[in-house]
C-alpha cells in the first residue's frame, strides 16, 4: 500500500523527503473541486505568506464524490494539465480527499512537480481514541476508496470504524458560504450516522474527511448528541507544504501577495461567493472553462 507522506508528517512527523527550492517566491496552486479547499488554503498561507497562491476549483466536475473513479482520474488529470500549463507551480497541494485517494499517482507520474495530498486522518484518530469508535465523515466516494479501507486495515486494528459517505454535506457547505439559508436538520441528517454508542462506549474521535466540512465545523459542533474530537487535516498538509518548500519567503514590504482564483465554470459565482472569496484573499477570479463531458 502507498501510504502518502503527508500522512507520515500527521502521524510520526518522519516525512523526509525534499525538492528543489526556488530562488523566487514560489507558487502554490490548490487544488479541489470546489470550494473546500480554501480550508486548506487559509492554513497554506500562513505557513507561506510570501507565495504566490492560486487556488482553483473544478466547480464544472463539482461534486467529485459521484464520479465514478476512471471518470475522476481522467478528469483530475486534464484539468491539472491546463492548470500547470496556465499557472506554472512549484508545488501541487491537492486540497481534495475524493480526489487524493485515487489521483495522486497517476499526477506524481505525469507531472514533475511535488504534489502534497488530503487523505483521511485515520491514523491520528486511532492514536487519539480513547472508547476506540472512531467515525470518518467524507464523500461516498472516499469511503468506498481501497487507499481508505487500507489506511484502516493498516492503522486502525482494534478500532471500529465507522464509514460515513455523505451525499449532501459538501453542497450544504459550498450553500452556507455562498450566504445561502442551510438547514440545521439538514447538517443533523449527514453528521449523526458518526455517532455510535456500543455497550456504553461512545464514538469519541470524528476525522473531517473532506475538505468542504471544516466550513461548517461551528455548526456541527453545535448540532453533535454528544462532544467529540473533529480532526481537520489543514494544519498537516500546511507543515508538509512547509518541509518541502523550506522556509517561508516572506512577503516584500507594502506589497500584497498575489491570489488568484481559477474556476472551471464560474456559475455560482454571486457576489456573496466573490466576497467571500475575497476575504480569503482572492479578489481575483478568472474561468478556464473545461465543461464535465459525462
Ligand atoms: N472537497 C472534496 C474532498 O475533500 C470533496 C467534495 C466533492 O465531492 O467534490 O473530498
Amino acid at each position: 500500500m502507498q501510504v502518502d507522506l503527508m500522512q507520515f508528517d500527521l502521524l510520526a512527523g518522519t516525512a523526509s523527503r525534499t525538492v528543489a527550492v526556488p530562488r523566487h517566491a514560489p507558487t502554490i496552486l490548490v487544488f479541489d473541486s470546489g470550494l473546500g479547499g480554501l480550508t486548506v488554503l487559509s492554513r497554506v498561507v500562513q505557513a507561506q505568506p510570501g507565495a504566490h497562491i492560486v487556488y482553483a476549483a473544478d466547480d464544472a466536475g463539482f461534486p467529485y464524490g459521484r464520479l465514478g473513479e476512471q471518470q475522476l482520474v481522467d478528469r483530475v488529470l486534464s484539468v491539472m494539465e491546463r492548470l500547470v500549463a496556465r499557472c506554472h507551480p512549484d508545488l501541487v497541494v491537492i486540497a481534495c480527499n475524493t480526489a487524493s485517494t485515487l489521483v495522486l499517482p497517476a499526477l506524481r507520474a505525469r507531472f514533475a512537480i511535488p504534489f502534497v495530498g488530503t487523505v483521511p486522518a485515520i491514523k491520528p484518530a486511532a492514536a487519539m481514541t480513547k472508547s476506540r469508535l472512531i467515525s470518518v465523515l467524507a464523500t461516498p466516494g472516499t469511503v468506498a476508496r481501497d487507499y481508505t479501507r487500507d489506511l484502516i486495515k493498516s492503522y486502525a486494528g482494534g478500532c471500529e470504524v465507522t464509514l460515513v459517505g455523505s451525499t449532501r454535506l459538501a453542497g450544504l457547505a459550498e450553500a452556507a458560504l455562498k450566504g445561502e439559508p442551510v438547514d440545521d436538520g439538514a447538517i443533523l441528517a449527514e453528521i449523526d450516522p458518526c455517532f455510535v454508542e456500543r455497550d456504553g462506549a461512545r464514538t469519541d474521535v470524528v476525522t473531517l474527511s473532506c475538505t468542504h466540512y471544516p466550513l461548517l465545523i461551528e455548526r456541527m459542533k453545535l448540532l453533535a448528541p454528544w462532544d467529540v474530537a473533529w480532526i481537520d487535516p489543514a494544519p498537516a498538509i500546511a507543515r508538509r507544504v512547509e518541509q518541502l518548500l523550506g522556509q517561508a519567503v516572506s512577503s516584500p514590504e507594502g506589497q500584497p501577495v498575489q491570489s488568484t482564483a481559477i474556476f472551471t465554470s464560474g456559475t455560482g459565482l454571486t457576489g456573496p461567493l466573490r466576497i467571500a472569496l475575497a476575504g480569503y484573499g482572492l479578489a481575483s477570479v478568472e474561468i478556464e472553462a473545461m465543461p464535465l463531458v459525462q
